[in-house]
């Protein structure tokens, strides 16, 4: 059986959800995340769930976050983040999941991939978004790991995040090689 990562960024606190500012006490991607470490442990998997955080944590407020994100994006920076997972070489399929900001992979994402050599594995992206979908962050990351098997993941919509579990669901369906 492959061994499987799943690593995340979210960001907890105020966020835009159809329109109206709310406070997120868990966030969209740890929730699609989260789900997905259950549905592959239904198959038998035995995922590692790995949080990526920044050093620096952005502000609560959307407001706050949006200036530092939209400057870190224009600037293309790798802020600092938490040490990775143990063993990050035995992981066969890395899931790497996180929010569209702006259009893409936001700035913790990059310093993931960077911060790691990704050879000889298979990345599965996945996104949690306002209505933009997986946008550039698909172009974006393939960039980053040229000859890395990048293959599109699946992508959960903000204000059906409770909904998750069935995308989740009929993607592993889809995709069955994945877990053997
Ligand atoms: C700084 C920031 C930028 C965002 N930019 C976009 C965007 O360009 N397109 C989009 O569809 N959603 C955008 N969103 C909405 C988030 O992608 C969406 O709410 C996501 O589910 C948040 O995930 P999280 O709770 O795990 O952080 C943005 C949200 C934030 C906070």
């Amino acid at each position: 059986m492959k061994k499987i990562l799943i690593a995340y960024f979210s960001h907890e606190g105020e966020n835009l959800v159809d329109d109206r500012i709310v406070t997120l006490e868990k966030g969209n991607t740890r929730i699609a995340a989260e789900e997905l470490a259950k549905q592959l442990e239904s198959k038998g998997a035995k995922p590692m769930l790995f949080r990526i955080e920044e050093m620096i944590p952005y502000p609560q407020d959307y407001e706050g976050t949006l200036a530092r994100s939209r400057q870190e994006k224009e600037s293309g920076a790798n802020p600092l983040i938490n040490d990775g997972p143990n063993n990050f070489e035995l992981y066969d399929v890395v899931f790497l999941g996180f929010p569209n900001w702006w259009g893409t992979i936001p700035a913790p994402i990059l310093s993931f991939i960077r911060d790691h050599d990704f050879s000889g594995k298979k990345v599965i992206p996945f996104i949690t978004h306002g209505g933009q979908d997986f946008l550039y962050s698909l172009d974006t990351i393939k960039a980053e790991l040229p000859g890395v098997e990048v293959i599109k993941g699946f992508a959960c919509a903000a204000p059906y995040i409770a909904s998750a579990k069935y995308v989740i669901i009929s993607f592993l369906e889809e995709n069955p090689e994945l877990v053997k």
